[in-house]
């Protein structure tokens, strides 16, 4: 664990889609092509011609990253990764849900944006568990950092308390390890 790029996340409440960053990140699904939740969110405020980008991306697997412009929101680009959706663990989600943060994380550094935000990744409608998800999320982020030195800032945006609480005491048992 590296409790030093730990320092770099942020946690905050607040609406990924207003966030003025260098990209954000969308929890999507295979399809790429919108749904419900943070996607949905960022797909409205985005505007149509993000679904004519998505359209041409043909799809995404679950654990991998893509990306697209962010057209009408503040942020420049979007981050489309695929969450596992929760089974109760014993098909790899973990894994794949590191993988989300692991493979976002260096998609943004080769393009060379040094900020990025993250919604909770596969905590809503894919029913991962949140204090698990979240201290995954950080772990794998702060195991990537170091390989990814163009990336200056990590916002971790939590849309509920539940998720903010969650980071906080997964920021504070890590640190303490
Ligand atoms: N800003 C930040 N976080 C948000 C926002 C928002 N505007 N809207 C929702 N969230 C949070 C949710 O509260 C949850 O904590 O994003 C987290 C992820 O929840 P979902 O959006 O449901 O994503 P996920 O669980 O990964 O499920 C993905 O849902 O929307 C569909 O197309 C999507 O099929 C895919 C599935």
């Amino acid at each position: 664990m590296n409790t030093e790029e730990l320092q770099k996340i942020q946690i905050i409440r607040g609406d990924i889609t207003r966030l003025q960053v260098d990209v954000i990140v969308n929890a999507a699904n295979e399809t790429l092509l919108g749904g419900g939740g943070v996607d949905g969110a960022i797909h409205r405020a985005a505007g149509p011609e993000l679904l004519a980008e998505c359209r041409t991306l043909n799809g995404c697997l679950t654990g991998e990253a893509k990306i697209t412009k962010g057209y009408h929101l503040p942020a420049q680009y979007i981050i489309h990764t695929v969450g596992p959706i929760w089974h109760g663990g014993n098909k790899n989600e973990s894994e794949l849900l590191k993988r989300c943060y692991q493979n976002a994380l260096k998609l943004a550094a080769n393009h060379n944006l040094g900020s990025i935000a993250f919604p909770a990744i596969s905590t809503g409608v894919y029913h991962f568990p949140i204090k698990l998800a979240c201290r995954l999320a950080l772990e794998a982020i702060s195991d990537t950092l170091p390989q990814t030195p163009v990336i200056k800032q990590v916002i971790m945006v939590c849309f509920n308390d539940e998720t903010c609480h969650a980071y906080e005491q997964s920021k504070l048992l890590i640190t303490c390890e």
